[in-house]
């Protein structure tokens, strides 16, 4: 430091205030390459259209207008890592009641954002117009031999250095309740059980809590190598004199990379099934084309909607409230995700810890006069 290559004037004489893309060369490339790790940063965001994001594409709206600044900390946390450099929420500029009240759904809406995240009926989908990576194998690193196939996405399925890979475009999230903390696996943490599968970053929340909301998730789905005697996850060496891409040598690979750390290698590696929690809050879709009422709620997709609890009236089309956008969202769910615009289990009620749809069944707090 500084790299004699570098030429500070040079730098000195280009400082400025950042793009999109002095962010999105490191950001949108997390992993490696384009749309790699993150469920909703890619170079879809160097100039997105509208549908891929309101605020950048819509509003025209810099990196750092949403990620505050101050003395060069920038405001906004990763799932990944566990420092915070200031926090940011979409309550900050839309309160926590954020829809006007002008329309017939908007006293529904409000009262929703006390259960549920913004992004869940903002953000339906993820990895929207570029396919990213949800699977990476590690395993079948090594053979130089394969050839990779090109997927739907026209990815490749595997790579020597790497191993095989599953790509998903167009994706619907996976949802948690999330309290605003992240469980996360530090280098030199250790499993007790290796069989299971170990989350490396995790949502803390659920049902009970009620500062927690359902939120949405790209899960990173992995196998990665451990040490069955110390339980630790193993840190390979790859690139570089000695590392696994010259050597093609797990074990020195390992014994390198846990020694950089100052941890034990037993000397015996396993394979093991890993996940890892991203959480979807980039790319909020136009208002029209967010969730309608019933991609959630089953119980008003058929004869009875809002008259299961209001007087019907003759100026209002309920039907066409409870289903508002679905026309719209046309523009949004590209793809073999059509088939989601008409489908009514975007969220696995049962599997959040209710007993069925809420309207039916009460919500978590509050049991529903009438309703059934
Ligand atoms: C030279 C590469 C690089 C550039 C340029 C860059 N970042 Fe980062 N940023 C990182 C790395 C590395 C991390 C650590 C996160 C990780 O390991 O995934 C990070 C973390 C973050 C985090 C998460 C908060 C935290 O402390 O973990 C935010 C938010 C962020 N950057 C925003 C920005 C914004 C906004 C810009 C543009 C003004 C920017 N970054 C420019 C590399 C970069
Ligand atoms: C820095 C301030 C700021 C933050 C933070 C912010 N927004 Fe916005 N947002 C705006 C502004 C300004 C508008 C345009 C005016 C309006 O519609 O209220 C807007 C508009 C919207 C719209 C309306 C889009 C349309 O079609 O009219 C939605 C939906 C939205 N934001 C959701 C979110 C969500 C979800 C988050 C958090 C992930 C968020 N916003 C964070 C400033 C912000
Ligand atoms: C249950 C789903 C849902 C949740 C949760 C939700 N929204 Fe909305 N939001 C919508 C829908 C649907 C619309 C469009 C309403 C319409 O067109 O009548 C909308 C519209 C908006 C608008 C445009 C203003 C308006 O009144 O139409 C903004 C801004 C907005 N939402 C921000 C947010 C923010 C910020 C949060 C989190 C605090 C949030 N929303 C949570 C579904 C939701
Ligand atoms: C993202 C999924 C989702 C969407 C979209 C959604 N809801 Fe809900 N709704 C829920 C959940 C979850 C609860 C239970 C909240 C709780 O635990 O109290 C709920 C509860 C309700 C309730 C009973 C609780 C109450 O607020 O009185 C009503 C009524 C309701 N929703 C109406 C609507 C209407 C109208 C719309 C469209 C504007 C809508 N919902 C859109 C998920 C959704
Ligand atoms: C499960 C019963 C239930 C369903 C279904 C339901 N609502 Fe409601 N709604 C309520 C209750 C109860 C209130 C009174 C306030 C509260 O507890 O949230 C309410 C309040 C409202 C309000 C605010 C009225 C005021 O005076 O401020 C509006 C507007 C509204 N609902 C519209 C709708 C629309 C439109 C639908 C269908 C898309 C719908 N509701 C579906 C139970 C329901």
């Amino acid at each position: 430091m500084p790299d004699p290559k570098v030429d500070l004037v040079q730098v000195a004489q280009h400082v400025g205030r950042p793009s999109r893309k002095t962010c999105g060369d490191c950001h949108f490339s997390g992993g490696g390459a384009d749309a790699v790790k993150h469920a909703d940063m890619s170079g879809v965001l160097y100039k997105p259209s509208r549908e891929d994001d309101f605020h950048m594409g819509g509003l025209d709206f810099s990196c750092q207008e949403r990620h505050k600044t101050k003395n060069h900390k920038i405001a906004g946390r990763s799932s990944s890592v566990a420092v915070v450099e200031g926090v940011l929420s979409c309550r900050d500029c839309h309160t926590d009641k954020p829809h006007y009240g002008l329309h017939l759904l908007d006293h529904h809406l409000n009262t929703h954002c006390e259960h549920i995240d913004c992004n869940t009926c903002h953000t339906p989908l993820y990895a929207r117009g570029k396919a990213t990576k949800a699977r990476w194998d590690w395993s079948t690193a090594g053979d130089k031999k394969r050839k990779p196939k090109k997927d739907k996405y026209g990815k490749p399925d595997y790579h020597w250095k790497k191993g095989d890979f599953l790509h998903v475009q167009n994706a619907k999230p996976a949802y948690a309740w999330y309290d605003d903390r992240m469980k996360r696996y530090l280098v030199g943490d250790k499993v007790e059980d290796l069989d299971s599968v170990i989350k490396i970053t995790e949502p803390v929340g659920d049902f009970r809590d009620p500062v927690a909301k359902i939120t949405p998730f790209k899960i990173m789905y992995g196998k990665q190598a451990a040490d069955p005697e110390t339980g630790y996850l193993l840190a390979p060496h790859l690139f570089g004199p000695g590392g696994y891409w010259k050597t093609l040598d797990w074990q020195q690979s390992f014994a390198d990379g846990m020694k950089a750390h100052n941890l034990d290698y037993s000397g015996k590696y396993k394979w093991v099934e890993t996940e890892m929690y991203w959480r979807v809050e980039h790319g909020i879709a136009p208002r029209e084309m967010s969730l309608t009422c019933v991609q959630c709620h089953s119980s008003l997709k058929e004869e009875k909607t809002c008259n299961r609890c209001h007087r019907d009236s003759r100026d209002v089309d309920f039907k066409k409230l409870a289903n508002k956008g679905s026309e719209e969202q046309k523009r949004y769910f590209l793809g073999e995700s059509q088939k989601l615009i008409n489908s009514t289990d975007y969220l696995d009620f049962k599997k959040l810890g209710y007993k069925g749809d809420p309207i039916v069944f009460g919500g978590r707090f509050k049991k529903l006069l009438f309703g059934n």
